[in-house]
């Protein structure tokens, strides 16, 4: 007879967790005040200038600009800082393609980091061993939600004469060294979609530092167009990176529910990271001292197969999915290999181990929703994975 639910065995969790995205009555009643209203663009109604300085002020700002993605995000910040043919920008090995992408759009070449073995954020030693007299730029993700060194990134970057630009898609509402994310460099994109903590299907939105680039940003998510000037009138080479009062009307609901989830999902994770550390060859991903605030978008722990019979990650992820949790391998190569990047290696592939180890055989990852569940349904999880660990034979 088997025991796991891979091989036929009862699985440890019959019940969903928490799914997402979440809505009430607020999503539904503003929807239809924007349909009835007639005015279904930005440029007519209220709800996305008012969900801007919303956003820009629980980040401690006065500015932001809603844009269609976080990628149209960073693709207006590469350009805002003047990113152009023959400059080099630096990217984390571990993140999201879109990270990177706006510098070859730009003409530049994108250059890679490893990540800290116990974040996965960008690691300062290593992206200061990427400098080179070409780089104008580096890209800090906040990886996970938590943010990245910044204070160890900025003083790099200042060193070098480099721009900076945080890529927080992941990390709205989180603070570190007592200030919240989009404080650290002249601009911050976050997304919107569907998979994010606060969503409105798609969409995004750029924290603009210094109030006096607000102009520029606008104009570069608005077709080049100027605040006094005519409609017809256009003064750059811009996109429509417009968003719907639809998606506003969605976000400000949203948002008044976040810091609520916020902490609900901080103490989710606290639970999560003490329990799962219990077991033996499981080992949750560190939170600094320094950080007081993560979004927690993925709870992520490492998986140590020498604890596991050696079988990989793969097939415990396979077996922990069978036993009822969502657990999700994440990025599956690191993007220096992705075939899209094979333009940008021509010097050598870079071997990264931290990154290359988290791909293949460590990280597993757990939505940010279920940390909304209590903490008698994320103790399921520890069970589970100690059920695989006591069965481990019948995985060999
Ligand atoms: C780190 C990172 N950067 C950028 C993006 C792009 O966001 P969007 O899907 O809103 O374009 C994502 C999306 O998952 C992301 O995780």
């Amino acid at each position: 007879m088997s025991t796991l639910a891979i091989n036929g065995g009862q699985k440890t969790r019959e019940k969903s967790f928490t799914g997402w995205p979440l809505w009430d009555d607020g999503e539904k009643n503003s929807l239809i005040n924007v349909l009835e209203s007639g005015k279904w663009g930005c440029l007519h109604g209220d709800q996305v200038t008012n969900f801007e300085k919303e956003f820009a002020s629980m980040h401690d700002l006065s500015v932001g600009v809603a844009v269609a993605s976080c990628d149209a995000g960073l693709r207006i910040a590469y350009k805002a800082i003047g990113i152009k043919p023959g400059d080099e920008a630096i990217v984390p090995a571990y993140t999201f393609i879109a990270s990177a992408v706006p510098a070859i759009d730009c003409g530049a070449k994108i250059k890679f980091a490893d990540v800290l073995p116990g974040t996965y954020n960008i690691d300062p030693a290593s992206l200061e061993e990427q400098i080179t007299e070409k780089t104008k730029l580096i890209i800090a993700v906040h990886f996970a939600g938590l943010p990245a060194r910044m204070e160890e990134i900025n003083r790099i970057a200042e060193k070098h004469g480099i721009a900076v630009i945080e890529d927080a898609a992941q990390a709205w509402g989180s603070k570190r060294y007592g200030k919240y994310v989009g404080n650290f460099s002249p601009f911050a994109p976050f997304s919107f979609q569907s998979s994010k903590n606060i969503t409105s299907g798609e969409g995004g939105i750029i924290l603009v530092r210094n109030p006096e680039d607000e102009d520029k940003i606008r104009s570069m998510a608005n077709n080049g167009r100027r605040k006094e000037a005519q409609w017809y009138e256009h003064f750059g080479q811009a996109g429509n990176y417009r968003l719907t009062e639809f998606q506003g009307a969605i976000l400000r609901n949203q948002l008044k529910r976040y810091p609520q989830q916020l902490d609900t999902r901080e103490k989710g994770a606290a639970f999560l990271r003490e329990n799962l550390s219990l077991i033996e060859g499981i080992t949750p991903l560190e939170r600094p001292g320094d950080v007081q605030a993560s979004s927690n978008h993925i709870f992520i722990f490492k998986y140590d197969k020498s604890h596991f019979g050696g079988i990989s990650k793969d097939k415990f992820l396979s077996a922990l999915q069978a036993e009822g949790i969502p657990a999700l391998t994440g990025y599956v190569l690191p993007l220096y290999k992705q075939p899209a990047m094979a333009d940008q290696v021509t010097g050598g592939m870079p071997d990264m181990p931290v990154s290359e180890k988290a791909c293949k055989e460590e990280a597993v990852w757990l939505r940010h929703s279920l940390l909304l569940d209590s903490e008698e349904d994320l103790a399921d999880i520890g069970i589970a994975i100690k059920k695989i660990q006591d069965n481990i034979k019948e995985l060999n």
